[in-house]
């Protein structure tokens, strides 16, 4: 039986894989091909061997995997046979030329762009799923509608805001889907072609539309309000250590008034991920090229307070161990970005290994998904490490463990056992506020949690 529908996807990366295999999931009569330039991706996700770790992708992939779902390196035939497009390409922060180290590097996004103009010979439909500068679906339309093609293409904004680590749950249960288009009677045909790929699971009320550029800026904002409120607890932390004070005390009570809400209240090393920095700094610029300096400096200080949280873990450690690491065996619990993925990208624990590798300590770095993805952050970082897969054996002969992930597993291990294997004084700093303080520090423990006082046996 043909397929309702031909659904591409360009870009198999964190987002693309995963959407496009609930797609297919949960829409049998559609046919979802997912195409990549990396063929070494594309034959991972054709594997047992997923090229992310993700709960759930395993089973989802698995079910829909040669019914209705194709992972393909064939571009070309991918856009010529589909009638809707998805572009999920990576879109990082530039590192070169105008707007270096703050704007969107968009190269990938205006080469797929060029590609889908060269290979259409239909309509098309196409959807940014990456996270895009206000006003890049214009550029877009401009990109493919050159020049003396008969075709028309319609370009939707669709920004996916999964959370990787309950990426499954997310998609198949959003708190909404969000659909930009042209106010046209054109742009709204298309858009209601994409409501009804996401009405086959997602209820009608949660699916809202608007138009494309509110829908771009929102992906960005809604970021920015995520890493603001994880940066606003940070800065307290700070506070909180030299007041006395327990910053989850402070949390718990800030948090229960409904106005404010508990989520993303939580004091930690930082913040990482592939999106938080980056599309902050694209709001930064945006504003700063609309003049708006006032703005532009809001939101930067959500970055630059991460820094400081990053800085101030380090600082903290070398001075409470004597003013010296050098020679210093520490291990990093958690070398992933967050607990339940493998991802690294931006994880506050490459900043810590580098610096703490400047200091001279010697490092020994332990997670259960990530340490493939550690080595390749730390090619090339001058000084000793070494990966260990277990915890209890990474941390013997260790003066420090700091605690870089709140992997759930570290906060059941024997840490009795742990404390008779490493050097003395040993000393935990707890970056994720896990772990059982007291406990620890009533078995020998110097424990250094964030915002809250140390517990120390000196
Ligand atoms: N990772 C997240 O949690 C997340 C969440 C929401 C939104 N986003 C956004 O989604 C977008 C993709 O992010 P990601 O994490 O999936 O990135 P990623 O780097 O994991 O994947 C991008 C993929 O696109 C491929 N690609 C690049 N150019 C291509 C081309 N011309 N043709 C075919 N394939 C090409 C790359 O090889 C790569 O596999 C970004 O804009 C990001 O900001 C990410």
């Amino acid at each position: 039986m043909p397929f309702k529908r031909n659904i591409l996807c360009i870009g198999a990366g964190y987002v693309g894989g995963p959407t496009m295999a609930m797609i297919a999931f949960k829409c049998p009569q559609y046919k979802v091909t997912v195409v990549d330039i990396n063929p070494e991706r594309i034959a991972q996700w054709n594997s047992d061997d997923l090229p992310i770790y993700e709960p759930g992708l395993d089973q989802v992939v698995r079910a829909a995997r040669g019914r209705n779902l194709f992972f393909s390196t064939e571009i070309e035939k991918g856009i010529q046979a589909s009638d809707v497009i998805f572009v999920s390409v990576n879109t990082p922060t530039k590192n070169f030329g105008a707007g270096a180290g703050m704007a969107a590097d968009l190269q990938y996004w205006d080469k797929t762009a060029r590609e889908i103009r060269k290979y259409s010979r239909s309509n098309k439909i196409i959807v940014e799923k990456s996270t895009l500068p206000v006003k890049t679906a214009q550029a877009m339309e401009r990109i493919l509608t050159c020049g003396d093609t008969a075709l028309s293409f319609d370009v939707l904004s669709n920004p996916e805001f999964l959370a990787e680590g309950t990426a499954i749950q997310d998609l198949e249960n959003p708190d909404r889907v969000l659909i930009g288009s042209s106010q046209t009677a054109q742009g709204i045909c298309a858009r209601d072609v994409l409501v009804e790929i996401y009405a086959n699971w997602v209820p009608r009320e949660k699916i809202i539309t608007s138009n494309i550029w509110s829908s771009e800026l929102s992906k960005l904002v809604a970021n920015a309000f995520l890493a603001q409120r994880i940066s606003s607890v940070n800065s307290i932390s700070a506070l909180c250590e030299k007041a006395d004070a327990d910053v989850q005390e402070v949390a718990r009570a800030v948090g229960m008034d409904s106005r404010v809400g508990a989520k993303f209240l939580n004091a930690s090393v930082g913040f990482g991920g592939s999106c938080f920095k980056k599309d902050i700094l694209n709001l930064v610029y945006i504003c700063r090229y609309y003049d708006l300096r006032e703005v532009a400096d809001y939101w930067e200080g959500v970055v630059k307070i991460n820094e400081y949280q990053k800085e101030r873990f380090i600082l903290n450690m070398l001075q409470v161990m004597f003013n010296t690491l050098a020679g210093k065996k520490i291990c990093l619990f958690g070398f992933a970005f967050k607990a339940d993925t493998g991802d690294t990208r931006e994880s506050p624990a490459i900043q810590i290994a580098k610096r703490l590798m400047e200091e001279r300590a010697d490092l020994v770095i332990t997670d259960p998904k990530a340490i493939d993805n550690a080595k390749e952050d730390l090619k090339g970082a001058i000084g000793n490490v070494t990966y260990v897969e277990d915890p209890l054996d990474a941390t013997a002969g260790c003066c420090a463990i700091a605690v870089m992930t709140e992997w759930s597993l570290y906060k059941n291990l024997d840490y009795r056992e742990i404390y008779r294997k490493m050097a003395k004084p040993a000393f935990i700093f707890d970056g994720r506020n896990i772990l059982d303080h007291e406990a620890l520090h009533n078995m020998g423990f110097n424990v250094f949690p964030i915002g809250k006082p140390p517990l120390t046996h000196f």
